[in-house]
């Protein structure tokens, strides 16, 4: 067996899975216990006697597939995880074969410079003064590193704000009197970055926010004059842009004024909603978050990219450039190289070249293909809200800012749990759920790219029959059939357009005879 042969094996079965998918003929999932998948898989057998290549590796995949969850199935609404764009998958794949970690230069120059490149192309997003080309270093400009994922870009960035409070922390510990303010819907990874740190979780102030989770700026004094009385030092504010349970984006210029007059380290979690800032119609959304201090913002979530590939991003370098104050001698020396070493900005010692998988999409799709996903997304989740809203028996906790939307039928959290349980079960649809305002939703996020009002429309009345007001069903079907399907939403340019319809057919067209 040749790498080319088993290459087109595994090829052609992905190749023909992502077509079934994106034709709604696989179910987006069919959970079976864990022993039996292990069973089927044979993976005792090959872990003893190895051979898993050609026809076994064919059968492999056979009977791998139907195991996973199928993210190109336009019924797939689920998590925050990217359905990537299949140029995306042929950079991990590169990345895979010539496994190039690259945080020292020398273990993969290509690699590094597509780091720095898609970094500086960020930093410009955001409004920040990414260094000039070749040169990392210096005053004055702004800085990042890729990260395995947003929670670690998260608590890298919360490092550089207890260094830039605390220099002396990383020798002689955490001191006691640190405080973070953050609203209670951050992202757990803050609280995890906060154990971590050894700040504690309960030194998180929360910051009042309005009745869509929300920020209200005007709170920010007392909550700091609170922690000034318990005798502590603010070290960071997180805000959110936007927050996971139900993408609202906090109102980052008040925030971000109040943080500067202070003197306090801002740190946004973009981790969703940064890509918002390659959308002109969208990026009023971060308004004021070049007054932060940090952002971080993925890759994995809203561009298209294969997990995982996640920015932290800082308006001044030297804040990352000294968060971490080690020396491993065998790595860190001093060196006349033609490049940078972006190792001493990172948690990870190993790093994937994440940026070559990023790059893939973006350079597929170009800035205005991305740009238009992130419209359509935003703007399809505006559709359903309205299409929801219009049913009369559906609560929605949230006018949607991003494409995530949460809903709820007549009935108590568990009977949002049973619904979500059996929609599940019937394969179609992948849909979550999350708790807000202390009541359970049922929670869309659209990711797909061609997910569409009609694929809505599909499940709610089966979804939904028995939670309707009785003598409305033949109504709510007439409204279902006479509606038209969706039109362009959020539609820019005509090649964007093109581009976005013209993936798939790339995608499933068969690599080999
Ligand atoms: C706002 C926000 N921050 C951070 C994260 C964590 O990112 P990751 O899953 O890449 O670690 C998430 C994940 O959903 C998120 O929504």
């Amino acid at each position: 067996m040749t790498f080319l042969s088993d290459l087109q094996i595994v090829a052609g079965a992905l190749d023909r899975q992502v077509a079934d998918a994106h034709a709604g003929a696989v179910p987006v999932l069919a959970q079976r216990p864990m022993s039996a998948i292990i069973e089927d898989l044979q993976l005792d057998r090959f872990a003893r006697r190895g051979g898993l290549e050609g026809d076994a590796l064919r059968r492999f995949m056979d009977a791998y597939l139907p195991t996973i969850i199928n993210l190109h199935q336009p019924g797939y609404m689920g998590h925050q995880v990217a359905v990537p764009h299949p140029s995306a998958a042929i950079g991990a794949l590169i990345d895979g074969l010539t496994n190039n970690p690259m945080p020292i230069y020398e273990m993969g120059p290509g690699a590094a410079a597509i780091e720095s490149f898609v970094l500086d192309w960020m930093l410009k997003k955001i409004g920040w003064t990414p260094p000039e080309p070749g040169h990392r270093t210096g005053k004055g400009v702004s800085g990042g590193v890729l990260t395995h994922g947003g929670s670690l870009a998260n608590l890298t960035a919360l490092i550089a704000a207890r260094s830039s409070v605390r220099p002396d922390a990383w020798r002689q510990g955490s001191p006691g009197d640190l405080a973070l303010m953050a609203p209670g819907n951050n992202h757990y990874s803050i609280e995890r970055a906060a154990g971590i740190l050894g700040l504690g979780t309960d030194n998180i102030y929360r910051v009042p926010t309005d009745a869509r989770g929300a920020i209200d700026p005007r709170s920010l004094p007392a909550t700091l004059a609170h922690i000034r009385r318990d005798g502590k030092t603010p070290m960071a504010m997180v805000a959110n842009a936007c927050s996971t349970a139900v993408g609202i984006y906090d109102r980052l210029r008040p925030i971000g004024e109040f943080c500067r007059e202070q003197g306090i380290w801002l740190h946004v979690d973009g981790a969703h909603g940064a890509s918002a800032l390659l959308s002109p119609v969208y990026r009023h959304l971060l308004d004021g978050v070049e007054l932060a201090s940090s952002l971080t913002w993925d890759a994995h979530k809203m561009m298209r990219t294969p997990s995982v590939c996640a920015a932290l991003l800082v308006r001044d370098q030297r804040t990352i450039d000294t968060a971490f104050d080690q020396d491993a001698s065998y790595l860190i020396h001093d060196r006349d190289q033609p490049g940078f070493d972006f190792l001493h900005r990172t948690v990870e010692c190993t790093k994937s070249g994440m940026g070559l998988k990023f790059f893939l999409t973006l350079g597929a799709l170009g800035e205005e293909g991305l740009a238009w996903y992130v419209e359509r997304q935003y703007g399809l989740a505006a559709q359903a809200y309205d299409y929801l809203k219009g049913l009369g028996w559906v609560e929605t906790p949230v006018v949607p800012q991003a494409n995530i939307l949460c809903f709820r039928v007549a009935g108590s959290d568990a009977r949002q749990l049973e619904l979500r349980k059996r929609i599940l079960a019937e394969g179609d649809f992948y849909i979550t759920s999350t708790l807000f305002e202390d009541q359970r939703y049922l929670r869309l996020v659209f990711m797909h790219p061609d997910t569409t009002l009609d694929d809505v429309k599909r499940y709610m009345p089966r979804g939904n029959a028995d939670h309707r007001p009785r003598g409305s069903r033949a109504a709510l079907h007439k409204a279902i059939l006479t509606e038209r399907p969706s039109r362009g939403v959020g539609a820019r340019s005509a090649s964007a357009r093109r581009i976005a319809r013209l993936e798939y057919k790339v995608s499933i067209t068969p690599l080999s005879p």
